[in-house]
């Protein structure tokens, strides 16, 4: 877990070296173009896709560590093997039963990180004897890519041949897997504010450059924001009080989309931090959910030196569940990460593992309480499945289920 800053103590952040300094103040000057193309401003969302995204300059397209003890945040692949192994068991269980049905079936790896996660469930499906023809991995970053090919050559070179990179879904897929894990928190996401004044309107927050720094302010926002928040306030009897501020993720809609329309069978496994919609968007969550990350330690700021640190936002499960529900998928399972692994043979994979080594028994223990305890991973992260034409039951969902919370 990090603890998050204070705004007041962004000082306490590691000083970038000069290299790095230059490298965010040319993606500033992108930004800069962005806003002069625009007319002065442009919405947060768009400023959040290119701090992360900008070819060479943005945070997940440079080539900064980001992940595992030397970068700036610890995903559970980079936590733990279990965890790759325990999504295998589900991988298996699906596979087996659309392979009766479907000529072809695919496994689908979006944001594939650093490419531990892509090694350790080939590992596990080969010895599960499950492997898939392809293990596609869709990944924005051209880096990133880089980098997991390196990852599966150094670690599973035998299994190299099974994965292949896409830049953009195919065109058309018999039956498909798709595993997402920690990817919906990385897009973008429109910031909002409704306003003090009597007629509580919504605001949007707009980013211009100034000099070589980041400002931003509220502008009056669009109708589709503004009918988008007054829906979710409708149908989660919630109302938002002047001085609000939240997020709002607008592009999870249209990823969704474009899987449900080239796949004949689907499920989905969307494995993230965050709530339902009445915890999302709670009275006393005043000050929403955008976090930035630099080494290890979690503020609010995220105009502090742009494309060297994650910009994130939680995700709010029960939206993700209307957008599914709207294009006729089943939210076939949704449950805490410490459940679903649990489910999934975490224990047993475990108790496979006892040696007498006690150095390795307390480094496995203490990955287990990570990946599981309510105060670390366990809780917060939370196992979505969305299915289309897909109505076996999933065993990573049979332990608890919470979709009464949605
Ligand atoms: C927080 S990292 C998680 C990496 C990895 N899944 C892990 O668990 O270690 C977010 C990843 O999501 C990717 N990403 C974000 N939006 C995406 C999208 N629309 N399609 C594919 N990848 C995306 C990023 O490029 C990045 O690799």
């Amino acid at each position: 877990m990090v603890e998050p800053l204070k705004n007041s103590d962004i000082q306490a952040l590691a000083e970038p070296d000069k290299e790095a300094k230059q490298r965010s103040r040319l993606l500033v000057d992108r930004i800069r173009h962005a806003c002069d193309d625009a007319g002065g401003w442009i919405p947060f969302s768009e400023f959040m896709n290119i701090a992360l995204y900008e070819p060479g300059l943005g945070y997940y397209s440079g080539g900064l560590q980001k992940f595992g003890q030397k970068g700036d945040f610890i995903t559970a692949p980079e936590v733990s093997a279990f965890f790759g192994q325990c999504l295998a068991k589900q991988l298996n269980e699906i596979l087996r039963s659309m392979r009766n049905t479907c000529e072809d079936v695919s496994v689908i790896e979006f944001g594939a990180g650093s490419g531990v996660l892509a090694v350790d469930i080939l590992l596990a499906l080969e010895k599960l004897q499950a492997l898939p023809k392809k293990y596609f991995i869709l990944e924005l970053s051209a880096e990133l890519q880089q980098r997991q090919q390196q990852t599966i050559r150094r670690q599973a070179a035998h299994l190299f041949d099974r994965v292949e990179w896409l830049s953009q879904l195919p065109s058309e897929m018999s039956g498909v897997v798709v595993i997402a894990n920690e990817v919906l928190d990385a897009m973008p996401v429109e910031c909002f504010r409704v306003s003090d004044d009597a007629g509580h309107a919504v605001e949007t927050l707009m980013i211009a450059v100034e000099d070589e720094n980041i400002v931003s302010k509220y502008l009056p926002t669009d109708r589709q924001l503004a009918e988008k928040i007054d829906l979710i306030q409708q149908r989660s009897e919630l109302v938002l009080a002047g001085g609000y501020r939240s997020e709002l993720n607008l592009s999870v809609e249209g990823w969704l989309c474009a899987i449900e329309k080239v796949s004949d069978r689907a499920v989905i496994l969307l494995i993230d931090y965050g709530y339902n919609e009445t915890e999302y968007y709670h009275p006393d969550r005043v000050n929403g959910t955008l976090m930035c990350y630099y080494q290890h330690k979690a503020h609010g700021d995220f105009s502090w030196w742009p494309g060297l640190q994650d910009i994130t936002a939680f995700v709010n499960f029960t939206d993700v569940a209307y957008h599914a529900v709207d294009i006729d998928m089943q939210v076939t399972g949704y449950t805490t990460q410490a459940a679903f692994l649990l489910a999934n043979g975490l224990s047993e994979l475990h108790a496979e593992q006892v040696t007498d080594d006690i150095q390795q028994q307390v480094t496995l223990s203490q990955q287990i309480k990570t990946l599981t305890l309510p105060s670390e991973m366990g809780d917060r992260f939370k196992v979505m499945a969305l299915t289309k034409n897909y109505d076996e039951p999933l065993r990573g969902f049979s332990m608890l289920d919470l979709r009464n919370r949605l």
